[in-house]
This record gives structure tokens, sequence and C-alpha cells, in this order.
């Protein structure tokens, strides 16, 4: 398996960098190669997805890619700005679908959000910036919402054959949006249609409330299927959860035979960029994700646990509290992933 790395920018390529570690223990006939992408990109190439990253994203079996963005950056028109480099990746490799599994095994947390990435208003046209006024369009058709509410409840019964509850919430604002009423009856129509997976569960919840019951009692969720925008914001609250946005990873996926970017929830954070301090987990848990999707459940696993116990056992970076730098961090887990190492 090939994979092809896109660091971009601030803690992207620190964190990157461990990740890559981490993935070389876990699965050594993996092979890498990397490419100019985010702000990083604007400042070589003038555009932050150049012709030549995205035909080389084409090529691999998977990307891993870091984060993009920065301060650098801010004012600079929007097709110029790095996370429009990163809405033309996803849309360009079709990858319609995030996951974003929040686990917070000490208090019962295991749900996985499902957000749909291509369309809504992050795509929606007419969008434009004028003097004195600005606007933008969420807009959903039919189809795209009918494939996104098939990712979750496909998403639902796999985990419902791990012990899961099989429960699907989706997550709208249909008491004022007309797009989030066709959002709602297909969602339902899918769901009933969908009966060949039986015992699949559909509630539906309106964003403001699904941000505060996030907070309140996060043991109540399974799957949360819900829209670009709202799956962006809910993510960050589901962050809090786990203690920081550092250890949030996730999927983007499109049609089978897509490529796959596998890519941690948190920005750029340049607040802590050069301290050294930046939490990897986040990228390393994509890394696990990566390989799950990539065939190699053993070895996803084996990273997770890992994970799992150095976030019991320390150390830690300072987001969690610790004082721990990053390398500490991915040593501490690639100690635990050789005391689990299968023997062979
Ligand atoms: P952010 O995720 O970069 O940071 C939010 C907070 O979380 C900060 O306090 C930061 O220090 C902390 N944090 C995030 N990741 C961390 C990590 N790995 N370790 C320790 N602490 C971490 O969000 P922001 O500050 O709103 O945005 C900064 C830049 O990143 C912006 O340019 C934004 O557009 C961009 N951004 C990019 C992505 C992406 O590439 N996928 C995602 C979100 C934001
Ligand atoms: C994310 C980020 C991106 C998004 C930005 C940087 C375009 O916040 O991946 O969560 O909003 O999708
Ligand atoms: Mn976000």
């Amino acid at each position: 398996m090939h994979i092809l790395l896109l660091p971009g920018d601030g803690v992207g390529p620190e964190v990157i960098q461990e990740a890559r570690r981490v993935l070389e223990a876990a699965a050594p006939a993996l092979s890498f190669s990397e490419a100019d992408f985010g702000g990083a990109a604007v400042d070589r190439h003038g555009t932050p997805l150049p012709a030549d990253t995205l035909a080389a994203c084409r090529k691999v079996d998977a990307i891993l890619l870091g984060a993009v963005g920065g301060p650098a950056w801010d004012d600079a028109p929007r097709d110029k700005r790095p996370e429009s480099g990163l809405l033309a990746l996803r849309s360009a490799l079709g990858l319609f679908s995030n996951l974003r599994p929040i686990r917070v095994p000490a208090r019962g947390i295991d749900f996985v959000i499902v957000r749909e990435l291509t369309g809504g208003i992050y795509f929606g046209q007419p969008r434009a910036y004028e003097s004195g006024r600005a606007y933008n369009t969420m807009v959903y058709e039919r189809d795209e919402i009918v494939r996104i509410a098939g990712v979750a409840f496909r998403e639902a019964a796999r985990r419902q054959a791990d012990g899961h509850r099989g429960h699907v919430t989706s997550v709208d604002k249909a008491n004022v949006l007309e797009v989030s009423r066709l959002w709602r009856e297909v969602v339902s129509a899918e769901h009933t249609a969908a009966l060949g997976a039986p015992g699949i569960a559909l509630a539906h919840m309106y964003v403001d409330n699904a941000a505060m019951q996030i907070v309140l009692r996060p043991q109540q969720f399974d799957v949360i299927l819900t829209g670009n925008l709202f799956g962006d914001i809910l993510s960050d609250v589901g962050a809090a959860l786990a203690g920081s946005l550092g250890v949030l990873p996730s999927a983007s996926l499109g049609a089978p035979g897509s490529v796959p970017v596998f890519e941690p929830v948190h920005g750029s954070a340049p607040d802590v960029t050069g301290t050294g301090t930046a939490n990897p987990m986040g990228a390393i848990l994509s890394g696990a994700m990566l390989l799950r999707h990539g065939g190699l459940p053993g070895a996803a696993e084996r990273l997770e646990s890992a994970v799992d116990a150095v976030l019991e056992h320390g150390p830690k970076t300072p987001d969690l509290g610790g004082s721990a730098h990053t390398g500490d961090v991915t040593d501490a887990i690639l100690n635990h992933m050789k005391a689990t190492a299968p023997v062979s």
C-alpha cells in the first residue's frame, strides 16, 4: 500500500512525522511519498492545491493529511486560501462522507459523527462577498442526502455487529430551514427503505439541542448523521469530551474506488506550532483508520490499544494537562506496540 503524505501547515508537519513513525512500525510493507499542500503550497506554487499534488493524490492507495491554514494566509483571496485547497481536494476526489469517531471508554462514550463533506453551505451556489453584503447558499440535492444516509445506516449496522445499539441520530434544523426539511424527509424515507438492515433505529434532533445533548449526555449517541457545517461544529463539541481536539481522527471517503483521505479533526494550531508539544494522537489514530480501511485491522487495533494505554498512563502533551513533548508521546505509543507485537 502506497501512502501520500500531505503535511500542510502549522502543526501539520509535526504530527504527520509522528504518524509516519508509528505506521512504519505497525505495517512495514507501507511505502510513502510527500507533496506540497495548503499554505506551504501557496508560498511555493501560488496555489493551495497544485496540479502536481492533485495528480499525485489520484495515483496512491490512501492519503494522510496533517492540517492547513494559519494567520499568514488569512487575508488572502478565497482561491489562495489553504482551506480552499482542502475543500477542492475533498471535492475533486469525491469524498462525500467524513467519519469522525469520538471515544472516551472510561465514561462510556463511543459514537461516530457521519458528516456530509462535499455539499451543503460549504459548496452551495450562489455565494458572494460584495460591498456591504455577503451570502452563501445551503443546498442539498435528494441524491446527496440519500448517499450519506446510506453511509450512516451501514455504519450503524457495522457497529451493531460489534455490540453497539444500532441507532442513528440525524441532526438538522428542520424547524427553520427548508434544506433541513428535505434532509429529514429523505433520511426517514431511506430508513424505511433500508429495513434490509433491521434493528437500526432512527431519531431526528435539532442541531442546537444536539450540541447540548453531546455535552450533557453523550452516552445516548451511537451514529450521528448530519450535514457539512453542522458536522464541522459538532465534531469540535465532541472533541471537548475527549479532552482535546488533538486526539480526534477522521476518514474522508467516497464511492468505492475513490482515494480516501485520513486527517486529524484539528487544524494547524498556530498557538502551539513550533513548541514541540502538539498532540500527535489525532494524526496517529487517523493512521489507524487508514490501516483498517486498507485491510490491516490487526495492525490498526494494536495501534489503537497503544494509544489507549498512553491516554490512560501518559505521557501527555499540555492540551491533555501534561508536559510531554510530541515525540515522547509517540515513543510511548511505539513502546506499547512493541509489548503487544505479534510473534512472527
Ligand atoms: P485548531 O484546531 O488549529 O486549534 C484549536 C485549539 O485546539 C487551539 O487551542 C489549538 O492549540 C488546539 N489544538 C488543535 N490541535 C492540537 C494538537 N494536535 N495538539 C495540541 N493542541 C491542539 O483550530 P483554529 O485555531 O480555529 O484554526 C487554526 C487554523 O487551522 C485556521 O487557519 C483554520 O482554518 C485551520 N483549520 C484547518 C483544519 C484542517 O486542516 N483540517 C481544521 C480546522 C482548522
Ligand atoms: C475541518 C476543518 C475544515 C472544514 C476547514 C479547514 C475547511 O475545519 O476539517 O474540520 O471546515 O471542513
Ligand atoms: Mn473543523
